[in-house]
């Protein structure tokens, strides 16, 4: 067996497969969330652990243990972890979705500048991105950061509590704006620019490279062989990707979570000129152009259960029957957004609304809402040259039928579902076996292992109406550009 770890930003989520790719068992364990001003975004890592140890238990129960090769992960990308020099965490995680780093995204952004960070790490900086967490630290915590020893991402921190190992994958650590992706190496210049030392960072790895093996106390107390492999695993983006078979090139995989992604791999080097998309390291060995916007499936559990208040989003959207003709719209900005206004101030909004306006038109432009803001990463994609016809999915949101079919006819693209829509997990599990041999590469992997089940066409008539609430969508953030910055 092989477990996947998915370590999300509302609960990880841990998948046991077999070698042959079958799924045996999933389960999830939530964990709280803090916001401790207006677009902070904290967890505890501790809480992390406790989740994951109990969920490993959990998982395997029913399962015969000493059959368990490896364990691997998709994290949550960016998340700030610090470590004190008695392993120790310093202060609770920054996460990836956390727009309190603005000031210092903007002194990397402009005083620095953004052709030389390019240059550095083939991306800019956004708020939710490491290095500028770090100079956050540096300037409002200074007590702080004088203790930082080790820093590291979130799922490495389950790697290191799990193996001893201080360790990262180069597709979780593009994230972190202090690697060079296209060498594969720390970057000199950004660790100067972040006043910290080489020896603070995780060693690289690539995501299917075994880091060590499971600490014999976890091992005695989960039950598990002291052969357990502890494998590098990718961030979640990269490793969704893996689980839905997005590997090589001319593929498109969309993830609909607390973010929304849209990961495109190349087997190039990259970068996006207009530097909307992320440029970064794949988990297959390659690269990857990433579109990130920071609340999708969120959007739609923050207005169904604490708007609507109500857990049934099925119910709600089974009343909602005219698609392209909403004159209703929303604004998915509810953290700020990253790709690709890179603006933590943007704010949710609903525009358009009339007396016979229905709950149902409201909760078909969240829907939408998130659809068009893909569609903006989407279409930075096209401009760069790149052709895409069609597209995976997965995520909670691609639960649901209706949005997989607005996202089809927004994007005017074929949307293949995979038989498993645990991107993240699924991947996890993959490069774990990967990494112990039960595979040639991530590719022959995903060739073996991943079928479609559906494929949602886009429907021209369809298309035609949403290009047209696409105009009008693409018009709304600039109008309000300026008012969010007054109103924050
Ligand atoms: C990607 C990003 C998010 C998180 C979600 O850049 O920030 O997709 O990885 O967990």
């Amino acid at each position: 067996y092989y477990i996947g770890v998915d370590l999300g930003t509302s609960a990880v989520k841990l998948l046991l497969m077999e070698g042959g790719g079958a799924i045996k068992n999933i389960i999830s364990k939530e964990y709280p969330l803090f916001f401790p001003h207006t677009g902070w975004s904290e967890q505890n890592p501790d809480d992390w652990w406790k989740a994951v140890i109990e969920g490993l238990r959990e998982l395997t129960r029913d399962f015969d243990t000493s059959q368990i090769g490896g364990i691997s992960f998709g994290g949550q990308m960016h998340g700030l972890v610090t470590l004190d020099s008695d392993d120790k965490v310093i202060r609770p995680a920054i996460l990836w979705n956390d727009g309190r780093s603005q000031k210092q995204t903007d002194y990397l952004n402009q005083v620095i500048g953004k052709d030389k960070l390019s240059q550095y790490t083939a991306n800019i900086a956004f708020a939710g991105f490491t290095a500028p967490k770090i100079l956050w630290m540096r300037e409002e915590e200074p007590e702080n950061f004088r203790k930082i020893s080790k820093i590291m991402l979130p799922k490495d921190y389950i790697a290191y509590r799990l193996s001893g190992v201080h360790c990262t994958d180069y597709s979780d650590a593009s994230g972190m704006l202090l690697l060079d992706v296209e060498n594969k190496c720390w970057s000199k210049e950004m660790i100067d620019i972040c006043h910290i030392r080489e020896e603070m960072l995780p060693k690289l790895y690539e995501s299917y490279d075994i880091v060590g093996e499971i600490k014999p106390e976890i091992a005695n107390e989960l039950g598990f062989p002291k052969t357990v492999k502890i494998v590098a695993g990718a961030g979640d983006n990269a490793a969704a990707a893996v689980g839905t078979g997005t590997v090589g090139e001319g593929k498109c995989n969309i993830s609909l979570g607390t973010s929304g992604t849209i990961f495109i791999p190349s087997k190039k080097f990259c970068v996006d000129r207009y530097n909307g998309l992320h440029s970064f390291d794949h988990a297959d060995g390659y690269f990857h152009l990433m579109g990130c916007m920071l609340s999708a499936a969120s959007c739609n559990k923050w207005w169904m259960e604490e708007i609507v208040k109500t857990k049934d989003y099925g119910k709600e959207q089974e009343k909602i029957k005219n698609l392209g003709e909403n004159h209703v719209f929303f604004l998915p900005y509810l953290m700020g957004e990253r790709s690709p206004h890179n603006n933590p101030n943007a704010r949710g909004t609903f525009i358009g609304m009339t007396m016979d306006t229905t709950r149902e038109d409201m909760t078909q432009a969240v829907l939408e809402g998130v659809a068009y803001a893909i569609r903006d990463s989407f279409e930075i994609a096209k401009s760069l040259g790149i052709v895409i016809g069609r597209t995976k999915i997965c995520g909670g949101g691609a639960k649901s039928a209706l949005w997989k079919k607005i996202i089809a006819n927004v994007l005017g693209i074929k949307v293949d579902v995979p038989e498993s829509e645990e991107g993240p997990g699924y991947g996890g599990a993959i490069l774990a076996a990967v990494a112990c041999g039960e595979y040639d590469s991530v590719s022959d992997a995903c060739d073996q292992l991943i079928r479609v089940v559906d494929t949602i066409e886009p429907e021209e008539e369809l298309v035609q109406k949403y290009n047209q609430r696409y105009t009008q969508f693409k018009k709304i953030y600039p109008t309000l550009k300026e008012l969010y910055d007054e109103i924050i």
